[in-house]
């Protein structure tokens, strides 16, 4: 919870003071936290990740390079279809010989079409290759329980039954063992094939979740969220689901033309994290028997706000350093809440909102590829508290998927559905101690554009070595830097080593991660 009484003024000659509190530990930073999402939309999988017709191209057609790019996000799952894709495949096309799958599927609310050439042994496979779990999504919206549970027998089944053996005559003896599926896609809303209300959709997913797990008890299941403070949609979902669900997932994309006020998104999330810890904790309550609390599947968030769903450039962002911190701030309230958030991934990894950007013949990691790289690399073990005293700021924001509103409209101050904040800290800081590494980083936002924070270092159940300690940063030489096929290396990470006499100075508008040795 934001407790504004945590930031003040720090006491001259310091600007700000960061207290790190060792032995109060937040949560674990372990599992499914640092995924990607790849789509079969705009030119996310066809033509950036796989393009057969790129002399980057691999013999199975995806491009090298876009390979290379992913594998230093080291990420710990793919998701896959979709997205709005999930509800546009029978799971029947995107599997077996390529020349019996339909060539294209149109997506007929925007007018795009794609290939089903890279199906789910596809990307069963790039995920393997990458070390990454396959996180599947499940057509809820326009196929059956039946087919789902039919799903799970073709990747994970053993014995000689009819779906099993459909594998084996694909030329797949083994199973897949794919332990993670989601059921559809913002089924709540009416820009998805077979909306749902959530009284149908809890009917659908309970009789698909009792047949997938006749299949395989072992699988993990995430269902659609929406994570919106309010409305009766998670209330209903989670009521009627608490005793069957691993997880349960929100989206939600964030950005104003306004650098203060994305320095307050994180806001925002923090909000909708706190409302989704009630709703679970109300359906709980409902529970006769012991179950485990559901996670959240934090499966769908970036910076968006600019670009627009369509046909050509679907959703085709150039992000600059002020999204890089945007995306670092979500990271932060994303480690800060690992109690309940168990799975996360950005959305998505290549052109599509994409992290990494394509044309047939370069690509480029994009600014905000670099807050997801280091943080990746250095946090580990457990997010510990920190306390924060700082100067604040106002700034305001949209509660809720900023893509869809239009950036005309969303020049209007008085928008009723801005949520306006008068107490954003300027400093916006994630402390991880990692035990096993003998490692302690503290990232750090400092969200003054004008002004650099002289802030001293108080550690508390902890004594850092304040010798050769590695100062990460992201480099750029304004918040507007951009990173482009034409000039890639704007916005990038630096590290230097340097000692430490209990005080660092945060430049303005830069995100800096000191790595203490313990
Ligand atoms: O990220 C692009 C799209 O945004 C996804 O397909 C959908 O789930 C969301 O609305």
């Amino acid at each position: 919870m934001h407790d504004p009484e945590r930031h003040t003024m720090a006491t001259p000659p310091h600007d700000a003071e960061l207290i790190i509190l060792a032995n109060q530990t937040l949560g674990k930073i372990e599992g499914r936290l640092w995924g990607q999402f790849i789509e079969l939309a705009g030119r996310c999988i066809n033509g950036g990740i796989y393009d057969p017709d790129s002399p980057h191209a691999r013999p199975d057609g995806t491009r090298a390079d876009v390979f290379e790019a992913m594998r230093e996000l080291q990420p710990t799952h793919i998701r896959y279809p979709g997205g709005c894709a999930t509800a546009y495949f029978d799971w029947q096309e995107l599997v077996g010989p390529r020349e019996q799958r339909p060539r294209n599927k149109l997506f007929r609310g925007l007018g795009q079409s794609q290939s089903t050439a890279f199906g789910i042994p596809e990307a069963y496979g790039y995920a393997k290759e990458l070390g990454a779990e396959l996180y599947l999504t499940v057509n809820a919206h326009t196929q059956s329980p039946e087919d789902a549970a039919n799903l799970v027998e073709y990747l994970n089944g053993t014995g000689p039954t009819k779906y099993a053996d459909l594998r084996r005559s694909h030329g797949r003896e083994e199973p897949y063992n794919v332990k993670l599926f989601g059921l559809g896609n913002e089924i709540y809303g009416d820009w998805q094939p077979g909306q749902k209300t959530a009284a149908e959709y809890v009917a659908w997913c309970r009789r698909a979740i009792q047949e997938m797990k006749l299949v395989d008890p072992a699988i993990d299941i995430v269902c659609v969220g929406l994570g919106r403070p309010g409305p009766e949609w998670d209330r209903i979902v989670l009521k009627g689901l608490i005793d069957r669900i691993d997880m349960i997932s929100v989206h939600n994309y964030c950005g104003r033309p306004v650098f203060r006020d994305c320095m307050a998104a994180f806001r925002v999330y923090e909000e909708m994290f706190n409302w989704l810890d009630v709703a679970v904790d109300e359906a709980m309550d409902t529970l006769l028997t012991r179950k485990k609390r559901p996670g959240f599947a934090f499966d769908e968030w970036n910076v968006w706000y600019r670009s627009k769903h369509g046909p050509v450039a679907d959703l085709e962002e150039t992000y600059d350093y002020a999204d890089a911190m945007t995306v670092a701030s979500l990271f932060h309230v994303m480690l800060r809440n690992t109690r309940s958030v168990t799975l996360s991934n950005i959305s998505l990894a290549v052109n599509t909102c994409g992290s990494i950007f394509t044309d047939k013949m370069r690509c480029v990691r994009q600014t905000i590829f670099y807050p997801q790289k280091l943080f990746r690399a250095k946090h580990s073990g457990r997010a510990v508290r920190t306390v924060v005293e700082c100067p604040q700021f106002a700034a305001k924001h949209e509660r809720f998927f900023c893509g869809i509103v239009d950036v005309e409209k969303a020049k209007d101050e008085n928008l009723p559905t801005l949520l306006k904040f008068d107490d954003v800290p300027a400093l916006d800081v994630m402390t991880s101690i990692d035990e096993k590494r003998g490692r302690m980083s503290i990232s750090v936002l400092n969200k003054l554009e004008e002004h650099p924070l002289r802030t001293a270092l108080t550690f508390r159940g902890v004594k850092p070595n304040m010798q050769r300690v590695k100062v990460h940063r992201m480099t750029g030489n304004s918040i507007a830097a951009v990173n482009t096929l034409d000039s890639p290396n704007n916005v990038g990470l630096e590290t230097q080593t340097t000692d430490l006499d209990g005080a660092f100075t945060f430049p303005p508008a830069s995100l800096t991660l000191l790595e203490f040795t313990l």
